[in-house]
């Protein structure tokens, strides 16, 4: 089989390529990345380039699209900007990518006829109260609540719309916040281990009392592999390890990790309209597809702040 992976220079979608190549020899990758400021290529550092090809574009320009969707078997969308606070600040490149671009993905999909699988959020569904046991489900509403998830809402909208229409092959997952080797340091736990590392203050929005549903990257590939092989087209899967954790339980479990005292936290202005709690029930998933994932989140948060012990500062440079 040959995949088109788009955005496969960033966090998920290079982890996601190392997990292929390593499961399914014989296989082949073509990576399409528009190589934004989220983007380093020495994340494919080690691939084996013998069935793996990369082609720098944007999946929003239809004539570098086509021909590479038209050339492969399947096409799995993690290219998108990924970052809520940047999409507060400007949102231009939110709708750009993250829904002209799923639209030219879904066009060139049906054009050549195509399976195609959206790599999306559990932000799409909104926020959970504090004190609720509940959790999102397949069937909840989409209330999304920030610019960055209103973006990912419209392209699963778009996506259903192009299977339910034109009949396009398509499948979508919805998975929590993961974390893992190779991700941007804007985000919570690498800027949290690096900056414990280097001996910075730790900022923590708010009150840190947001809870996040977490999953290590590697069993969030497996559950796409699992959708890729088994899933049934049209239909939507969420992905959840089930580790809900507060932001400063995170926060606190990596200083211990690191040996650095808590009071390197310095709490600071809560995000605009921060979503309180992200819950994911993946029944669906677990029991339609059997897949299950490998490691606790103890596991996974060791492994990820083994990587970033290993490989040195911002990007590995400054250390
Ligand atoms: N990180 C998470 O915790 C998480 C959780 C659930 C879902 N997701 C989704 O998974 C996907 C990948 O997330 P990530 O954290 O790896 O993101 P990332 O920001 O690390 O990487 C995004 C990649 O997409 C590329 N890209 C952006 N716009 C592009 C365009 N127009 N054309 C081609 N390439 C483009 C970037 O250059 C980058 O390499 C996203 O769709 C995101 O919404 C992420």
């Amino acid at each position: 089989m040959k995949l088109l992976v788009t955005g496969g220079c960033g966090f998920i979608g290079s982890n996601f390529i190392h997990y292929w190549l390593k499961n399914h020899g014989g296989d082949e990758i073509v990576n399409l990345d528009k190589l934004t400021y989220a983007a380093d290529p020495s994340n494919l550092k080690g691939i084996d380039s013998s069935r793996y090809e990369f082609v720098k574009g944007d999946i929003a320009d239809a004539s570098v699209v086509d021909p590479v969707v038209n050339d492969s078997d399947a096409v799995v969308n993690f290219a998108a900007e990924s970052h809520v606070d940047r999409s507060i600040v400007d949102s231009g490149a939110f709708i750009h990518s993250n829904i002209a671009g799923v639209h030219v993905l879904l066009e060139a999909a049906r054009r050549y006829d195509k399976r195609i699988h959206q790599v999306s959020t559990d932000e799409v569904y909104g926020t959970l109260s504090l004190d609720s046991d509940e959790k999102f489900t397949e069937r909840s509403a989409y209330a999304p609540r920030n610019p960055y998830a209103a973006t990912k809402a419209s392209a699963d909208h778009l996506a259903r719309a192009y299977f339910n229409t034109h009949g396009v092959k398509v499948t979508i997952s919805n998975c929590g916040n993961n974390m893992g080797p190779r991700q941007h340091e804007e985000k919570l736990i690498p800027k949290t281990i690096i900056n414990a590392i280097n001996g910075s203050r730790i900022p923590v929005y708010g009150n840190g009392m947001q809870v996040r549903d977490w999953i290590h990257v590697d069993d969030h590939c497996s559950a796409i592999e699992s959708i890729l092989s088994d899933g049934v087209i049209g239909e939507t899967y969420i992905i959840s390890a089930g580790y809900e954790r507060r932001n400063i339980d995170v926060v606190k479990r990596i200083l211990q990790e690191l040996g650095v005292a808590e009071s390197a936290v310095e709490h600071v202005r809560d995000r605009p309209g921060h979503d309180i709690r992200y819950a994911l029930d993946s029944s669906k998933i677990r029991d339609a597809l059997g897949w299950k994932p490998s490691l606790t989140f103890e596991e996974g948060l060791r492994k990820t702040i083994q990587w970033y012990k290993n490989r040195g500062g911002a990007n590995g440079k400054n250390m």
